[in-house]
């Protein structure tokens, strides 16, 4: 239903956001906690009039969906367009406000330039994110050129003063960095052709005192795979805001009359409580929005890797051996790494050429599957389909199907280019290749979907900039793939995490979260993953005793700990393992069975970052169970650590506490901890009084059951 009203209202049991249609274009007047009918939009109105200041416009432009020049916006606008006339200047008029009960979708014409402009908004209905998103329409006879369209500038409420933005590089995604809110833009630009592993395309705003337990935060992230941008702008009339979309390269969008163009989803939540609140709206949004393999319809099953095992050393008999060893430990899913296909035997030949390579499998992959399979293990399989090896037979017969820019001369990057995703004719080629291994196959029940280098040349065979259509052309290869196999699951992987992200996710099922293997590097790139992502999908392998990428010497006790908390794997050759280490590691498959539908379901409690060691736990939905985790990291500063609060607990109920990590502690007092076991503790007690950790060698991780008598 159309209508027009000075308002629109949008709110669910937990909140309410608010928008000001008063002027040519809607623009959000508040976001946040559920607002009671007591107040109304005219008392924001009221409460938002600002004085005309000396040189300064008598009312500044708003902070709209998509602020525009035609509005006479100063910031950076949302729209950058132009053609042969004056599109440059758009400004539209709102003639349409569809709302449904937790929807709403505004449509603005500039009929002197023939544009409509459309930004659709949704509620969820359970939790606090609101979804966004942007539509320019060309409703005229002339061609427009779309240089930016942002998916939504959102005004931030005055206390949100300080940002956290989340850098890192290969093997160190999700680092998190707090920075003031300043005089200017923060802005992040990434053109990398992946979400990125340096740049991921979200942030969070939040007043001085917010932590991860306490205080109020906005998370922001924008569904990208590919490039993007973001800012943060503390403007000089005093008010801020965010603003996200994709970015595109000159002439990357043109659009003929009739053609429109429709920006990713930016998504926003929430936080009452602190970060961690923050989390759990994004986790219980994504939980019952996005996937599609959740982990009630089946729990995660335990991963074996090849990769860090053996790398390209492919041979059927030692991957039957393999098989054997890591099968008693628990395994329930067997994925064969890069390797497998015809001329693979290193990573400077063989991508494009997808046919199992009968020098290394005479009879195919049967014999491997079948063994797996007899295991009692799934078995799964790696492609890096948009890629191609220049020593290929796919590039030989194929140079053009590569992206490139006429006389730019290729970037050097492991060996391989990208294949132009926006040629039908490539995306057929791969559609047959990857499904003709399906059905060969069909016991594979999942695929590994890699993609290891930037798109520094995203030019087509048209010349043209290629990049969105090339990241469109991407999702609805896979779609078709998972229609063509139902119930194939599909992993996310770009050289570990660098394509993570809400873009991505509704088509593949978990992510590879890195390339790092290292327990004490992953508890931080996790921590930083889980600030939008929940645990199911977060890829995380118990690697070699020395890191293969840092070198750096762990027990195993840490690295299964570490690995135990996301969807748990390992990545190995398990021929190395020691007697206590298969002990061990089986003991730590089996909890993490034990416990994973609290880990995959439950709501996740970070405690704060003191840099010494990483803490958080995870609790039931009914506050009945909980599991919690103390990472010590570095020596304590003090003679004995501080205390450890079991947040998320009832206050109300009584509980048991067992340590069940590790088995065997080698700190030189272990006698603390022994006075909890077999000891009942109100949620009170637990949450708010805390209990006295006990001195730990750095490295060591404990673990706590909690339950509810
Ligand atoms: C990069 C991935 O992140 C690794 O896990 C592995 O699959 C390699 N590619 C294989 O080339």
């Amino acid at each position: 239903m159309s209508s027009l009203s000075s308002f629109v209202r949008l709110s669910n049991d937990s909140t309410t956001i608010i928008f000001d249609c008063q002027g040519r274009m809607p623009k959000v007047i508040y976001y946040g906690a559920l607002l009671s009918d007591t107040t109304t939009p005219e008392m924001l109105n009221v409460l938002n009039t600002r004085q005309e200041a000396k040189c300064a416009p008598v009312n500044e432009p708003p902070i709209s969906l998509v602020p525009t020049h035609g509005e006479g916006w100063t910031g950076q606008p949302g729209l950058e367009v132009f053609g042969n006339a004056d599109q440059w200047s758009a400004g539209f008029t709102l003639c349409e406000a569809n709302q449904t009960d937790n929807s709403v979708e505004f449509v603005g014409e500039d009929t002197h330039r023939s544009m409509r402009l459309i930004t659709f908004v949704e509620l969820d209905n359970l939790t606090s994110i609101v979804k966004f998103f942007s539509r320019l329409e060309n409703i005229g006879s002339e061609a427009l050129n779309l240089n930016y369209l942002n998916a939504a500038s959102l005004p931030l409420p005055a206390t949100m003063t300080k940002i956290k933005t989340f850098e890192g590089r290969w093997s160190a995604e999700f680092q998190t960095q707090d920075h003031d809110l300043f005089f200017g833009s923060y802005v992040r630009e990434n053109r990398r052709g992946k979400t990125s592993h340096d740049t991921f395309p979200g942030l969070i705003a939040f007043p001085q005192h917010t932590g991860e337990l306490d205080g109020e935060c906005y998370g922001f992230h924008l569904g990208a795979s590919a490039n993007h941008k973001l800012r943060a702008e503390l403007m000089a009339d005093g008010r801020s805001y965010v603003q996200f979309g994709e970015l595109l390269f000159p002439g990357e969008i043109v659009l003929q009359a009739g053609e429109s163009y429709t920006t990713p989803v930016l998504y926003t939540g929430f936080g009452s409580k602190g970060f961690s609140s923050l989390s759990r709206q994004f986790h219980n949004f994504i939980r019952e929005n996005i996937l599609t393999h959740t982990a009630e319809s089946k729990p995660r099953p335990v991963h074996y890797n090849t990769w860090e095992g053996i790398y390209f050393d492919h041979n059927e008999d030692t991957l039957k051996a393999l098989a054997d060893k890591v099968a008693p430990l628990g395994i329930e899913r067997f994925v064969l790494d890069d390797g497998w296909f015809k001329g693979r035997r290193h990573d400077k030949a063989g991508l494009g050429d997808w046919f199992v390579d009968k020098a290394i499998y005479p009879q195919g992959l049967d014999g491997l599957i079948d063994h797996v399979t007899g295991l009692g293990m799934e078995f799964g399989i790696w492609f890096e389909p948009e890629m191609v090896n220049p020593d290929s037979d796919l590039y030989r017969a194929h140079p053009e199907w590569a992206l490139q820019t006429q006389n730019n001369p290729h970037v050097p990057f492991r060996n391989q280019y990208v294949l132009d995703l926006t040629n039908p004719e490539v995306v057929a080629y791969l559609y047959k290749v990857i499904t003709d291994v399906l059905k060969a196959y069909p016991k594979i029940s999942y695929i590994k979907w890699d993609m290891n280098r930037d798109v520094n040349h995203p030019g087509n065979l048209q010349g043209q900039p290629a990049m969105h259509g090339q990241t469109a052309a991407l999702y609805s290869l896979i779609d078709r793939v998972k229609a063509a196999h139902p119930g194939i699951e599909i992993e996310s992987c770009c050289s570990g995490g660098g394509r993570v992200d809400l873009g991505i996710l509704p088509h593949t099922d978990r992510f590879w979260t890195s390339d790092s293997n290292d327990a004490l590097d992953r508890l931080y790139i996790q921590r930083g993953f889980s600030y939008f992502f929940p645990s199911e999908v977060m890829g995380a392998h118990v690697g070699p005793r020395d890191c293969h990428i840092t070198g750096r010497h762990l027990p195993i006790e840490i690295r299964a700990a570490v690995a135990m908390f996301g969807h748990m794997g390992i990545e190995m050759d398990p021929r190395e393992l020691t007697e206590h280490e298969q002990k061990v590691l089986t003991n730590a498959i089996s909890l993490y069975k034990q416990y994973r539908h609290l880990t995959h379901l439950g709501d996740l409690y970070r405690m704060d970052d003191d840099g010494l060691n990483v803490k958080f736990g995870y609790v039931s939905k009914d506050k009945t169970e909980g599991l919690f985790a103390y990472n010590s990291v570095k020596e304590t500063l003090r003679t004995t650590p501080t205390r450890f609060y079991f947040a998320g607990l009832d206050a109300n109920k009584q509980y048991t506490l067992e340590r069940i990590w590790p088995e065997k502690l080698k700190e030189y007092t272990p006698s603390i901890l022994q006075q909890t076991e077999g000891q009942i503790f109100s949620g009170e007690v637990l949450m708010n009084y805390g209990m006295q950790l006990p001195v730990l060698f750095p490295q060591t991780a404990l673990i706590y059951a909690v339950k509810a008598i």
